[in-house]
């Protein structure tokens, strides 16, 4: 080997490394995604299209927001509490869209009121229902519950083995009309889609 070829070889070996690294690093995050879809539809939606009900996804997965309804006639009166897996939370960082594969879920618990050393509070108790958004980039199923590049389904506490909603249309579609141009999903209320402001 001449003295030039010696010279260029180190750099040539380094660039070839990088190259494959983010080949690497590309095909992990296909890849990835490619499980969180499997893992969805193969846990939590069966070969009908019928979703249930993730467990334990209070420990288990990323908190994006909360909401509060206090008038206690009010439709959707109680505490909301919505998760999404944290992978689908990482994804939307990152590309402004939930990932397919992704499960938002909006826990609706009552509300206890007191006061406390902070001062007059308000906290969440016992679940009343639970909203559940699976994320569908492919047309899967043709299905009342599904619909707009979502599957929709609700549980209510004591039976929430079965999906109460009659359907899209009828149960959700209408109330999500505001959030039609933002895929259907009331991001403003959820800061850990957003990096955090740190100051
Ligand atoms: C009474 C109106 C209303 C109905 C009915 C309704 N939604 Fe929602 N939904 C909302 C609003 C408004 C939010 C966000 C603000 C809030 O929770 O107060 C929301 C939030 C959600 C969220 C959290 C993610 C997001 O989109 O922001 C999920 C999941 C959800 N709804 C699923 C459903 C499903 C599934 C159905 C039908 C079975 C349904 N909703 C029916 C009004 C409604």
């Amino acid at each position: 080997m001449n003295r030039m070829m010696e010279g260029v070889l180190p750099g040539l070996k380094t660039a070839l490394k990088a190259g494959a690294l983010a080949a690497l690093l590309a095909g992990s995050g296909a890849a990835q995604s490619q499980s969180l879809a499997e893992d969805t539809y193969s846990r939590y939606v069966d070969a009908s299209g019928s979703i249930s009900l993730p467990q334990d996804f209070r420990l288990e997965w990323t908190h994006l927001g909360s909401w509060v309804v206090s008038e206690a006639t009010a439709p959707g009166a109680g505490f909301h509490d919505v998760y999404t897996q944290a992978e689908a939370a990482r994804s939307f960082r990152e590309k402004g869209v939930f990932p397919d594969g992704a499960v938002l879920i909006k826990e609706i618990r009552s509300i206890e009121s007191g006061a406390k050393t902070t001062g007059p509070a308000l906290w969440a108790r016992d679940p009343v229902v639970w909203f559940v958004m699976v994320k569908d980039n492919q047309a899967r199923f043709d299905n009342p519950h599904w619909g707009e590049g979502w599957g929709w389904a609700l549980f209510k506490a004591g039976d929430s083995g079965m999906n109460a909603s009659a359907s899209f249309a009828e149960t959700c579609k209408g109330c999500h009309l505001p959030a039609q141009q933002n895929d259907w999903v009331f991001t403003e209320g959820y800061p850990t889609l957003q990096a955090p402001m740190v100051k």
